[in-house]
């Protein structure tokens, strides 16, 4: 799908090391066919030049509020009304702050605070920063205010260090810009989704673990990044490739999916969690291999883990939460009860062991239980079943959120 075609972007660029990430950026959306006008902060020149900018984007690079002569070509208010979308990336932690504040100290927080059209922040830091609370409040606030926030991914930084921080990839974040203009049923939404098993160690060579592929949430992660959504998939051990667009975490077992999920789980429209998740780990991992000795039985101490989902469902301003029930017997009953137990919005229950279905299976069939309704999804590919789900999931967000989003009604509630 490309949707941006002669579309005008104005692109901000702050003064980190992943700026020249930005000079690809504007090369990409260029062949797309959009227009794009650059606005680099005094600490980005410090970086990549001007001038590369220019070249690229075929267009002059505006970098002061104070300057007559930019100002009597293109004002920074004429440049805010010129853009059909703003994104800035790399957003380094000073900006975020500044954005935050709402201030007007240079010309990019300057046209940031002066437009109208859809603002997507793009952000790259250490990883310390990136997790320091007051990020993190910065991140909530903007988010709440209706700005877009993209990434940032995992892996190894260039300070050297690994975790969270780094910019999305230039074709990641081309995905997202055309997202916002292609006005899906999740158009410019956050969905955090869960998947996979999970593994619980018992020594350095064995774990607990259960038989899920992991397929179906990642078929929603793909659907839900087809409908214009901005998805962070956190994923257990599975044998699958990453959808484009999507932002994969990865988790080894419960309680790391678990920190994660909370991290995310604040700036989430919608949470869907598919995984699996192993109920117990053994209380005591042991750190060498466990030898077997003349006994014919061995005896593990297992503990509760935490449930992701129910914890996410009960977070102050929670988002939408979609939870699946594995079933036996009697699967209404068990995932209407499971709805009203987890404080969740929709149940996606499925039949244990039904031929064909279920588990490692390409296909599945789903009953939906929500308040005061429930549908039928027929046993279908996994990616068919994910677009349909995704679909009902938009069409209840919409009714349950009207105007605008958790968080916003959680603001006022308590305001
Ligand atoms: N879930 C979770 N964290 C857990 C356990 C489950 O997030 N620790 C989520 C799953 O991702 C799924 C739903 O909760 O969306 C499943 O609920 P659960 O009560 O665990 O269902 P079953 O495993 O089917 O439970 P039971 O053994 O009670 O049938």
């Amino acid at each position: 799908m490309n949707c941006l075609s002669s579309k005008r972007i104005l692109l901000g660029i702050t003064g980190g090391i992943a700026a020249y990430k930005a000079a690809e950026l504007v090369r990409r959306l260029r062949e797309r066919g959009a227009e794009v006008r650059v606005v680099m902060t005094e600490a980005a020149q410090a970086f990549i030049t001007p001038l590369t900018l220019q070249a690229l984007s075929g267009q002059r690079v505006h970098t002061d509020l104070l300057d007559a002569d930019a100002e009597a070509a293109m004002g920074h208010i004429e440049l805010a009304r010129w853009a059909d979308a703003v994104l800035v990336a790399p957003a380094t932690a000073d900006f975020l702050a500044r954005l935050a504040q709402g201030r007007a100290d240079d010309l990019l927080a300057t046209l940031c605070l002066a437009t109208r059209v859809p603002l997507a922040v793009a952000p790259a830091m250490n990883q310390a920063m990136w997790t320091n609370p007051a990020t993190r409040d910065n991140l909530a606030l903007l988010a709440r205010r209706g700005v877009q926030v993209w990434g940032p991914a995992e892996g190894a930084q260039a300070c050297g260090e690994t975790g969270p921080g780094r910019l999305l990839e230039p074709e990641v974040l081309l995905e997202r810009l055309d997202g916002l203009f292609a006005g899906g049923a999740l158009a410019g939404k956050r969905v955090l989704i869960t998947a996979g098993p999970t593994r619980e160690a018992i020594d350095p060579v064995r774990f607990l673990s259960n038989r899920s592929s992991g397929k179906m949430g990642y078929a929603l992660a793909a659907a839900a990044v087809e409908a214009g959504a901005e998805v962070i998939l956190v994923s257990g051990p599975v044998a699958l490739d990453c959808p484009p667009g999507v932002t994969l975490l990865r988790a080894e077992d419960a309680l790391t999916m678990y920190a994660l999920v909370q991290e995310r789980a604040p700036l989430a429209d919608i949470f869907i969690a598919t995984a699996a998740v192993a109920d117990y780990r053994p209380r005591q991992v042991a750190t060498a291999k466990i030898k077997k000795d003349a006994a014919t039985t061995l005896t593990l101490e297992l503990e509760r883990n935490p449930d992701i989902l129910a914890a996410v469902a009960a977070l102050p301003g929670a988002p939408f939460c979609v939870g699946f029930a594995a079933e036996t017997d009697d699967l209404a009953a068990h995932a209407r009860k499971k709805r009203l137990a987890k404080g969740l919005d929709l149940v996606a229950a499925n039949w244990v062991g039904a031929p064909g279905q279920g588990f490692d299976s390409d296909d599945n069939a789903l009953e939906l239980f929500w308040e005061g309704g429930q549908e039928s999804l027929p046993e279908a590919p996994k990616t068919r079943l994910a677009r349909e789900l995704i679909g009902i999931i938009a069409r209840l967000y919409q009714e349950k959120y009207p105007q605008g989003t958790p968080q916003d009604l959680h603001a006022q509630d308590s305001a």
